[in-house]
């Protein structure tokens, strides 16, 4: 089959083999008919509403050294903060009643000090402002997760970050790849809705482990997928590699929309550090969720996964007027309630 006929077949039936994803993912002159698919796709299942969730980096203290990421505990060149409770609760009510936004995701490290009472107490607290609330705070039991859910908390977030387990026991020293795994099961079994997701352009990452990556967001039946290129951080092992493309994340976000048609998906802030205009095109190519951050720039900075990522002097508030600006210049809206994930008959495989 053409690529054309390909991006015809999955915008049909919602299934591609490996090797046709494979052959799409290689094949750079299909791009734009891909990105047109994904956005016709996103239209007739999900609309043209964008969600916004808010994000707040509440600690950026890590007990994991993983190879790529900025916040790895052998980097001692970081500022490490770490958010009261009080400070939490204010910026969470600044976001839902001053910024209006109907999610709010609380991100952190893998920092043992909030433990479970901790974070249901947060929970708890938050859950009073009226918002659907999203945890991603890293690997935790299946006890902990339903501890969460049960204290109100809706949705998780955790990246497998690569389906290629060698290449993940290689970047993410001390973890296994099944831990992760079972950690995602588990938060199927919470009742809480998944997220997950991947960085495109690790070292030695193949097409073809991309191709799988977009197999297993539909084997684990995901509620929410979010792939962003890596981007190397010069206080990291990985500092000297090449780095992800932004054409080739679009395209794996791209593909991921066309499979998994009603799921949520964010255009991601390392998209729009590549390119000022990355977020856009992620919008017009697949994505409906946005997260702007409502971290205090004082923070932020420190919050620094990658290079670049929270390079605006903008306050969250300024910040989420230009958002709203660009949705409004490619004729698109802001969602009005919180965005959970629609199952459609046809969204399943
Ligand atoms: N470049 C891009 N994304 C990164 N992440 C961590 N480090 C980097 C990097 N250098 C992503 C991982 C993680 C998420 C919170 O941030 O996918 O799951
Ligand atoms: Fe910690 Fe997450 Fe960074 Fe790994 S990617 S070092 S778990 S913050």
């Amino acid at each position: 089959m053409s690529c054309k006929e390909l991006i015809a077949k999955a915008s049909a039936t919602h299934c591609l083999t490996r090797n046709e994803l494979i052959f799409l993912l290689k094949d750079n002159s299909c791009s734009d008919l891909l990105f047109a698919a994904a956005d016709d796709i996103r239209h007739r299942y999900v609309g043209d509403e964008i969600h916004l969730r808010g994000l707040i980096e509440f600690s950026n203290i890590c007990r994991n050294n993983c190879c790529y990421c900025g916040l790895r505990r052998d980097n001692h060149n970081l500022t490490r903060y770490r958010l009261s409770q009080d400070e939490i609760f204010a910026l969470a009510q600044h976001a839902a009643v001053n910024m209006g936004l109907k999610t709010i995701v609380l991100q952190s490290g893998e920092d043992m000090y909030f433990d479970q009472d901790k974070m249901c107490e947060i929970i708890t607290s938050i859950k009073s402002l009226n918002v659907a609330l999203t945890l991603s705070i890293g690997e935790k039991n299946l006890s902990e997760y339903q501890a969460y859910k049960a204290a109100g908390a809706d949705r998780f977030l955790l990246r497998i970050e690569t389906t290629d387990k060698d290449l993940y026991h290689r970047l993410d020293p001390g973890m296994s790849w099944q831990a992760r795994k079972q950690c995602l099961d588990d938060l199927r079994t919470s009742g809480l809705e998944v997220g997950s997701g991947i960085m495109v352009g690790l070292p030695d990452q193949t097409i073809e482990s991309l191709a799988d990556d977009i197999l297993f967001f539909k084997q684990i039946d995901a509620d929410m997928i979010g792939i962003g290129p890596f981007i190397p951080h010069p206080d990291t092992p990985l500092k000297n590699a090449a780095g992800g493309t932004l054409e080739l994340s679009l395209k794996v976000m791209a593909l991921t929309r066309l499979l998994l048609p009603d799921i949520n998906i964010p255009a991601t802030t390392a998209m729009e550090t590549l390119a000022s205009d990355g977020q856009t095109k992620a919008l017009q190519a697949g994505a409906n969720v946005i997260m702007p951050n409502v971290t205090l720039t004082q923070y932020r900075r420190h919050y620094e996964l990658y290079p670049g990522k929270s390079n605006t002097n903008y306050t969250p508030d300024e910040s989420l007027k230009v958002l709203r600006d660009k949705i409004t210049s490619i004729n698109r809206f802001v969602a009005a309630d919180k965005g959970f994930h629609h199952r459609t008959k046809n969204g399943k495989a």
